[in-house]
């Protein structure tokens, strides 16, 4: 049984007043959704305010990013171990946004998957392929290299708590989702290479007019939020969706 996971993307949005009202604002809106694991993952700075403002509801608390070696000599990074001591209990590594923009490795965002599960913190791998690649016909190939990444260094160890998101590069901040049953395909892909225990979350464009059709999925077993994150409403009409 894999309980559905709806994780909230905050992303670089939000001076610190915003953040501790948005905090709020979800609490309240997602008080009555059981059976879900409900996640906001704000900016780092954001995090000790934010643990503060959800702490006894039903949200947890993830980060974006994180270090891929214990505490110590790392200019600007954060340590899995900072983190979990801040409260967080989930981790997003490797999103597209790290990729494109910081020229972060497969290796690399491998390695922050390890610490992350080391630390005790849940790590939410994201994987994903351009338009390009989708177009070209090595969507597959792609999401294996991302997936065997980490598989080859966790070794047998395996991916433990750890959650993969399937986010589209193309369907991310694009208001262009990918269709259910496009979603659907990659995710068994994923399934098939990884274990049937794996929760496998879908990110790109997910909003509340669309979650239902893409949870409804026999893979999709949650959803990494962006945009309809910072929106309370929003956010919880898409958690309820993974209740049914
Ligand atoms: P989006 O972002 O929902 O705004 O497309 C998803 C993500 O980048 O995690």
């Amino acid at each position: 049984m894999r309980t559905p996971l709806i994780a909230g993307n905050w992303k670089m949005n939000g001076l610190a007043d915003a953040a501790t009202v948005l905090a709020g604002q979800v609490v309240d809106a997602v008080s009555a959704v059981d059976g879900v694991d409900i996640v906001v993952c704000p900016p780092a700075c954001h995090l000790e305010r934010v643990a503060t403002a959800i702490a006894g509801s039903n949200v947890a608390l993830g980060a974006q990013n994180c270090a891929e070696v214990p505490l110590g000599a790392r200019t600007g990074e954060v340590a899995t171990e900072m983190l979990a001591d801040l409260g967080a209990r989930y981790v997003i590594v490797g999103h597209s946004e790290r990729r494109q923009f910081y020229a972060e490795t497969d290796e690399l965002i491998a390695q922050r998957f390890q610490y992350a599960l080391g630390a005790g913190l849940r790590p939410i791998l994201c994987v994903g392929e351009t338009l390009e690649a989708r177009e070209s016909g090595q969507t597959e190939a792609v999401i294996a290299a991302q997936v065997d990444a980490v598989k080859t260094v966790l070794g047998e160890s395996g991916f433990g708590d750890g959650i993969i998101a399937y986010e589209p590069v193309w369907a991310i901040g694009t208001g262009r989702t990918a269709s259910a049953d496009q979603a659907q395909a990659v995710h068994a892909f994923i399934r098939e290479r990884v274990s049937a225990d794996l929760r496998i979350l879908y990110g790109g464009s997910m909003n509340a007019e669309n979650a239902e059709s893409l949870l409804d999925m026999p893979d999709v077993d949650g959803g990494l939020i962006g945009g309809a994150s910072l929106k309370a409403d929003a956010f919880a009409a898409i958690c309820a969706a993974a209740r049914q």
